[in-house]
């Protein structure tokens, strides 16, 4: 009990880790591109967000020769999320294990956000950073309800982290915060005690949105990989000759498809746009079909 913490989101779990964690100026490293809201609490914690980039070419999965370029004597932590938000990208414990030895190497603490741990497809499987080698005393685990279970809106999420760090975060949480709302704490235990279900089904659905998104985006000429996670795809949109923020602005207006840019993400996400598949099959159909005519109005 006292190395897991229910919080208001895997969003409070992470700025209480981090405003935990952070000494003015230390340097927090983040795969870009990635969830917006990681640079941002790291900024309010004091801290300094060091982007690494990563590259469609290796499925924008995070590298240690990258991760080596960035490290300094400051680099504190680092934050991993996969499943990844926006490309739905998932690393594979092999993958994973460079990046373990990295974080050894240099003594940092590792903020994993693991809210898409359930949503993975295919052959896909989803490793828990905690679980690598000597990684479970160095990982603070980020996770909640919001996704798997669609309780966006009840705000519960949790985190798991060693005896000594989450008493740190503890006070934080305890003045701040006091205790997530308890009934929606509630709903969480009927979701996780009889909702496996239910989760499997949505999955599914969401699985073959999923491949009827790629098959569409494929077709209609984009540049892009099959996401294994998450409910993103994230389309390389470079051969419209628009940045990422011109293509969202203009096909929300001409065809009134609402998309991300992928520069929200980090600056490595220029020339992508986020797609998100948690919208009904019949929504997915018919924005396919209006991107379809945008990307061949200006596909150059
Ligand atoms: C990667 C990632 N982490 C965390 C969150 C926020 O989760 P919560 O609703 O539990 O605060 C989101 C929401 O979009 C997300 O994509």
């Amino acid at each position: 009990k006292d190395e897991i913490l229910v919080t208001v989101g895997a969003s409070e779990g992470l700025t209480m880790a981090l405003l935990a964690l952070t000494e003015p100026g230390d340097e927090i490293l983040i795969p870009d591109p990635a969830y917006v809201a990681y640079p941002a609490a790291v900024r309010a914690a004091g801290g300094v967000p060091v982007f690494v980039p990563t590259y469609a070419k290796d499925d924008f999965k995070v590298t240690v020769e990258a991760l080596e370029k960035l490290v300094t004597p400051k680099t504190k932590a680092m934050v991993i999320g996969y499943p990844n938000n926006p490309t739905g990208t998932v690393m594979t414990a092999e993958e994973l294990a460079p990046i373990a030895e990295f974080v050894k190497k240099h003594d940092l603490v590792v903020m994993s956000d693991e809210i898409y741990c359930e949503l993975i497809y295919d052959d896909a499987k989803f490793t828990s950073f905690a679980k690598l080698p000597d990684m479970r005393e160095r990982t603070i685990v980020l996770n909640g309800f919001s996704k798997a279970y669609a309780m966006t809106g009840m705000r519960l999420g949790y985190i798991c982290a060693p005896r000594e760090g989450l008493a740190q975060i503890l006070k934080l949480h305890q003045y701040m915060i006091m205790c997530a709302n308890t009934q929606a704490q509630y709903g969480g235990v009927v979701a996780l005690r009889d909702c496996k279900a239910e989760t499997e089904a949505m999955r599914q659905e969401y699985d073959r949105r999923r491949k009827v998104i790629y098959k569409g985006l494929v077709d209609m000429g984009l540049p892009v990989f099959q996401p294994k996670g998450a409910f993103y795809i994230f389309p390389d949109i470079t051969c419209t000759g628009m940045t990422s923020a011109q293509f969202c602005e203009t096909l929300v207006k001409e065809e009134k498809v609402a998309v991300v840019p992928g520069s929200a993400f980090g600056e490595a996400g220029e020339g992508y746009v986020r797609i998100s598949y948690a919208a009904s099959m019949e929504t997915i159909e018919e924005a396919l079909k209006r991107m379809a005519r945008f990307v061949a109005k200006y596909h150059k």
